[in-house]
């Protein structure tokens, strides 16, 4: 039976961590995955996340189970930093604890497919692991192009498929910080985008994994909540992973927006059973530490100083990698100062990534993408003339 299987590759994007440990390269790069590194290349444990730990391992009584909505009171501390003053909207807005945000997304596109959608449209390129889950819940995926060549936001393929949608029609957009492009709606598009909903029986999933990253915690969240003052209904998944540095403790919350508050119930108890078929509970461990930090003022402040300095000095090597723009001649690097979070592509083809690996130990998504986060004052320089060397 077994035998029938045929073999499938691994996740080319994953693969790359273990390709990079096994590199014995000194002065090796890892621009690969997607997390924060400081400028001496390490992903430390937050300070505000190692003081919370400590604490729940004095004051935690038990593990018994929660439940397959998690921790309430993680899912509800944050609802004020995603959602703004007026987190519940009146109760229309609920949601449950996910494992990471990619639990999140399955389980907004497990509800999506029981509430009738049967397409989602996806703007690419999108994060490499969108269309397989849309995919293995059974849904049609559908693209449109992200990005104009301009390298800004294309509103107006997105509009076009707001407009054109049908009942039955789901639109997956990120709310910050777009993996892998870096390139964001502006205030204005993302108002564009809520009055083209409002308008339109497609139903939003909003993806949020990086908020914070890009302008600055209000900043980030103000896309999703413009859309969500305009919508009846929208399904929100949130991460926890990289604002949090909490990558493999998993920590995730899925959220719902519904018309009426009435409606609620029935939203959230087929989420919780879609939680209960994939994976019964969420791990709890990541998720109680977030929500002591942030039901406690002094680490609340320390873990948003934390996270303030992570994108500062993402900032920095926007602008230091804008500032060698002239070193290589048919990659611009210009407009990379005006886009968000961790990523950004680069126009490289599949033999240049595989130089910069060979020749140079730069280790990149065979898409072009680059983690900006791997570069520092000690390989930036390196990186960009590892660059011109094989795109000068
Ligand atoms: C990434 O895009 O690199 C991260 O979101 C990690 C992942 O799970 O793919």
């Amino acid at each position: 039976m077994l035998d029938r299987l045929q073999d499938t590759p691994p996740d080319a994007l994953l693969a790359l961590i273990a390709q990079f440990a096994a590199d014995e390269r000194e002065q090796k790069i890892d621009l690969g995955v997607g997390v924060y590194r400081t400028d001496d290349g390490d992903t430390p444990v937050f300070e505000a996340v190692k003081a919370a730990e400590q604490r729940l391992l004095d004051e935690q009584d038990s593990k018994s189970y929660l439940g397959p909505e998690g921790d309430r009171g993680f899912v509800h501390a944050l609802m004020p930093i995603i959602f703004g003053a007026d987190a519940s909207m009146g109760g229309r807005i609920d949601g449950l604890q996910t494992p990471g945000g990619t639990g999140a997304v399955r389980l907004a596109i497990a509800l999506a497919e029981r509430a009738g959608v049967t397409r989602v449209h996806v703007g690419t390129p999108s994060w490499p692991n969108h269309i397989p889950i849309i995919e293995d819940v059974g849904l049609k995926a559908v693209t449109f192009s992200h990005a104009s060549e301009d390298g800004s936001a294309d509103l107006e393929s997105l509009l076009d498929v707001i407009r054109q949608g049908k009942a039955g029609d789901a639109v997956l957009i990120h709310a910050c910080c777009h993996n892998p492009t870096g390139i964001d709606y502006t205030p204005e598009q993302w108002e564009a985008l809520a009055d083209a909903l409002a308008d339109s029986p497609v139903l939003p999933i909003i993806d949020s994994a990086y908020q914070g990253l890009g302008e600055g915690m209000e900043e980030d969240a103000g896309g999703l909540r413009s859309v969500l003052a305009k919508v009846p209904y929208a399904l929100i998944a949130y991460s926890c992973d990289k604002n949090f540095g909490l990558y493999r403790d998993r920590v995730g919350a899925f959220y719902i927006k519904v018309d009426e508050p009435a409606q609620m119930s029935a939203a959230m108890a087929n989420a919780a059973a879609l939680a209960r078929a994939n994976w019964s509970m969420p791990p709890d461990h990541g998720g109680a530490a977030v929500r002591i930090i942030l039901r406690d003022e002094e680490l609340r402040e320390q873990w948003l100083a934390e996270l303030d300095g992570m994108r500062k000095r993402l900032r920095w090597v926007r602008s230091h990698l804008a500032g060698a723009d002239k070193k290589v001649d048919s990659v611009p690097l210009a407009h990379l100062e005006e886009q968000n979070g961790l990523f950004a592509m680069l126009p490289l083809d599949k033999a240049q990534i595989v130089r910069l690996r060979e020749d140079h130990a730069v280790y990149m998504a065979g898409s072009g993408r680059i983690n900006i986060a791997g570069l520092t004052k000690g390989n930036i320089d390196t990186f960009i003339a590892a660059l011109a060397d094989v795109a000068g």
